[in-house]
């Protein structure tokens, strides 16, 4: 179910007449359309020189998170560890941010660009314990292709 993903994601990555901002926001809208457990997809980035992350394009419903402080949450823990977070039940963390009731897992993978940790990709699901290794797989595959691009 993921695979036939990866060359619509090498699609939008290679239309260079589109905006990166554009890019990013349909390749969030391509994830959370396509995949049933996927219900927010979102990129964040480290903001500028400052010890936090910034909401980019994201696809779902809106959320107050948009400015998270290293360490702070799910996405605030990936930003310093550099490692894969993947959560299949947010009642079980006790530094965990909630954005919506209905979301029940997360998973967060960094985005590397030149071996620096520049951001996120961070996905929320409404299903119980829905990730897999095939996610992990798929999500690292969609930030080495947006890291050609930033
Ligand atoms: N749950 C995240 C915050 C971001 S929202 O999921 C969009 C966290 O704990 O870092």
């Amino acid at each position: 179910m993921l695979s036939p993903l990866r060359p619509k994601i090498e699609a939008i990555v290679n239309s260079e007449d589109v905006e990166i901002k554009i890019r990013l926001q349909q390749i969030c809208d391509l994830l959370r359309e396509n995949i049933s457990y996927y219900d927010w997809v979102g990129f964040y980035f480290k903001n500028g020189t400052k010890e936090e992350l910034k909401l980019g394009p994201y696809s779902g419903e809106p959320t107050d998170h948009t400015i998270i402080p290293f360490g702070k949450g799910i996405c605030g823990q990936v930003a310093l560890s550099n490692e894969n977070f993947v959560v299949p039940d947010v009642k079980a963390q006790d530094n965990y941010i909630a954005c919506s009731i209905n979301v029940k897992a997360e998973i967060v993978v960094p985005l590397f660009v030149n071996g620096e940790n520049i951001g996120q990709i961070d996905i929320d699901s409404n299903t119980a314990d829905p990730f897999s290794k095939d996610d992990e797989e798929f999500l690292e595959f969609v930030n080495k292709e947006v890291a050609k691009i930033l």
